[in-house]
């Protein structure tokens, strides 16, 4: 993976300020700022993208029954996370302000864009949980949630799996801004956070300079909105080297933007930011992986409720 020099940014996707006020914008303002958020990772700075997501998350659960299909205390934590992380803007108040039911006016607006994406980042939380929770049942002994963001996996279900270790790991800036929640909530002890650029460093060099993850163990590994954000090579390169740190038998979940006519979409994102760097179709996906270590055992996901991305799990073979 390397970086865009041009921009001075990470895993090409370049800055811009985000203005999640508390209260007081527009519907329009907000989806603008939806848009640069969801693109944008700038070195430095949380990730607005990995905010969005959390924020997206809050306003989910005042639709329909998402609040019950959400997994147990992740619209809590997520709220807690994203005010102890003293991103400008995401103060109680915003808390309070996303969970109004016009809030969910604006994300309709967005799914006019990238239709079902806001219901897709419930389902791919439920999705991962159930990856992780199937591993571990099958033996996996450690977890790591690669760009993890403001995701609460880890925090949560790190103290009903004790005999298991949890590895997040982040560029410093958003890795920083989570721990200061991290530890108001009180830090499992089997649950580690890693700051690293994985622009500068292989994820296994990052892994084994921190001495903590055991290469020989079964594991699983997430990366949730990750890999539209790289190039067919990055995603590649950090699958092959995933498979140089894990053991055969690993599972790696992910998700993975498809490939469609949103016009509109990539019209907005080449006008605001960068567009997305790699799509993929699921059924493609055996054949995209070859070669790295990894082979699929998820069926074709062709769901639409998923939005603008699919689902898989590659094994280690
Ligand atoms: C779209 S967010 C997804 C966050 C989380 N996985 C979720 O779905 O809630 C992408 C994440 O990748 C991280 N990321 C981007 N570039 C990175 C880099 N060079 N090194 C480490 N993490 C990076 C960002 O900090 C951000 O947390």
């Amino acid at each position: 993976m390397r970086e865009n020099r041009t921009s001075g940014t990470v895993w090409g996707v370049s800055g811009n300020r985000h203005s999640y006020h508390d209260g007081g914008e527009t519907a329009c303002s907000l989806l603008i700022e939806e848009f640069s958020g969801l693109l944008i990772v700038k070195q430095g700075r949380i990730s607005q993208t990995a905010l969005k997501v959390a924020i997206a998350l809050v306003t989910l659960s005042v639709k329909d029954d998402w609040a019950q299909r959400l997994p147990p205390g992740l619209v809590e934590f997520s709220e807690r996370l994203l005010v102890a992380s003293g991103s400008p803007g995401y103060g109680p108040r915003m808390m309070r302000v996303s969970k109004q039911p016009w809030m969910l006016r604006v994300y309709q607006i967005q799914d006019l864009l990238m239709p079902g994406q806001f219901e897709g980042f419930g389902h791919r939380k439920i999705f991962m949980q159930q990856q992780v929770e199937a591993a571990i049942k099958q033996g996996a002994r450690q977890v790591l949630v690669v760009g993890a963001g403001f995701d609460t996996l880890c925090l949560r279900l790190a103290p009903q799996n004790s005999d298991v270790q949890f590895f997040e790991v982040d560029h410093p800036a958003t890795s920083v801004a989570k721990a200061r929640g991290v530890t108001l909530e009180g830090q499992p002890a089997n649950m580690i956070q890693i700051a690293a650029d994985l622009g500068e460093q292989a994820l296994s060099k990052v892994l084994s300079e921190d001495g903590r993850w055991q290469f020989s163990l079964p594991s699983v590994l997430l990366a949730e909105g990750l890999f539209q954000y790289l190039t067919d090579d990055e995603v590649r390169g950090l699958l092959r080297d995933a498979a140089a740190c894990t053991a055969p038998g690993s599972r790696f979940a992910f998700t993975h933007a498809i490939p469609g006519e949103r016009r509109m979409l990539s019209i907005l994102t080449r006008l605001i930011a960068e567009p997305w760097k790699s799509t993929v179709r699921s059924k493609d996906l055996p054949e995209y992986v070859e070669g790295t270590g990894w082979t699929m055992i998820s069926d074709v996901d062709t769901e639409s409720a998923h939005g603008v991305e699919r689902y898989a799990v590659a094994e280690r073979a």
